[in-house]
């Protein structure tokens, strides 16, 4: 294996599960960002994120489906290949995809076992608690690397209903407590936290020894994470309120193509200077 070399010829020092659990102990709080592909891969990495995650929010915000469910476990790998060959020094965590790993273990070990050798990403991520505990258990004895996620999970939005804020209520932020332990405890090297009050995510944080990343769960997680084509403004329609937004990119974009649209028609593009 080669070594990589930063723009200064020095090895680029990769970040590992390892440095995220160094991070937590330090109280330096982690990045995550989504990314789908090598072009903004390579952006993102570049700018020292800690984590890429492949998500399966691909199935919205790349393929235009309602939900996360139709996206396959090769649709995940071919943008997981893709964000790979981009990255030089970030964790690459790639969602299992709805349908992959609930039914048992083997299925679950299968699924995994295709992202890692047939991407080359770096770990997986699965939603849910003490439900898919043996699936987690089998993957992380196979050498995988696994995340959880907690609190809102969009896999199972059929049976939530909606995309509002999960365990308000006692019980269910209970069920959350115990589904955060028994997670760490199968092995897990991380936890996004969804979607929860900012109280019981700061709660469960504290509680755990692994970094919780979070994402409409107020500033007490270890990390945070966003979708890059909500954060970059790419996506005007999805405004909760845990978005921040950094670039008015749809505007920005539609100025851009416009413009060169009227060049187009007037012919003032090419000029002779961009012509052979
Ligand atoms: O798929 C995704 O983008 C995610 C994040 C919202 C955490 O799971």
């Amino acid at each position: 294996m080669s070594t990589q070399l930063d723009t200064e010829n020095k090895p680029v020092k990769k970040v590992t599960t390892h440095t995220l659990l160094k991070m937590k102990n330090a109280g330096e709080k982690i990045s995550m960002i989504t990314a789908y592909d090598y072009s903004f891969a390579g952006i993102m990495d570049g700018a020292g994120i800690d984590v890429i995650l492949v998500g399966d929010s691909a199935s919205n915000v790349m393929a235009g489906h309602e939900t996360t469910v139709p996206i396959t476990l090769d649709q995940m790998i071919y943008h997981a290949q893709s964000v790979i060959r981009a990255v030089q020094r970030c964790l690459v965590v790639v969602d299992l995809p709805f349908g992959t790993y609930q039914s048992n273990s083997d299925v679950a070990l299968a699924s995994a076992i295709r992202i890692m050798k047939e991407s080359g990403a770096h770990s997986v991520k699965m939603e849910g608690g003490a439900e898919i505990i043996d699936s987690i258990k089998k993957i992380v004895q196979a050498g995988i690397p696994v995340m959880g996620h907690l609190g809102l999970t969009p896999q199972s939005i059929y049976k939530f209903g909606t995309y509002q804020l999960r365990a308000k209520d006692e019980s269910e932020a209970n069920k959350l407590r115990h589904d955060a332990l028994v997670l760490q405890e199968a092995g897990c090297f991380a936890i996004v936290l969804e979607k929860i009050p900012a109280v019981l995510a700061k709660e469960v944080s504290e509680s755990l020894s692994i970094p919780t990343i979070g994402i409409g769960a107020g500033p007490d997680c270890d990390g945070q994470v966003l979708v890059m084509h909500d954060m970059l403004g790419i996506n005007t329609e999805f405004k909760p309120r845990f978005l921040r937004v950094y670039l008015n990119l749809h505007e920005q974009v539609t100025h851009a193509v416009q413009q060169y649209i009227k060049d187009v028609k007037t012919g003032d593009f090419p000029s002779s200077g961009e012509s052979y």
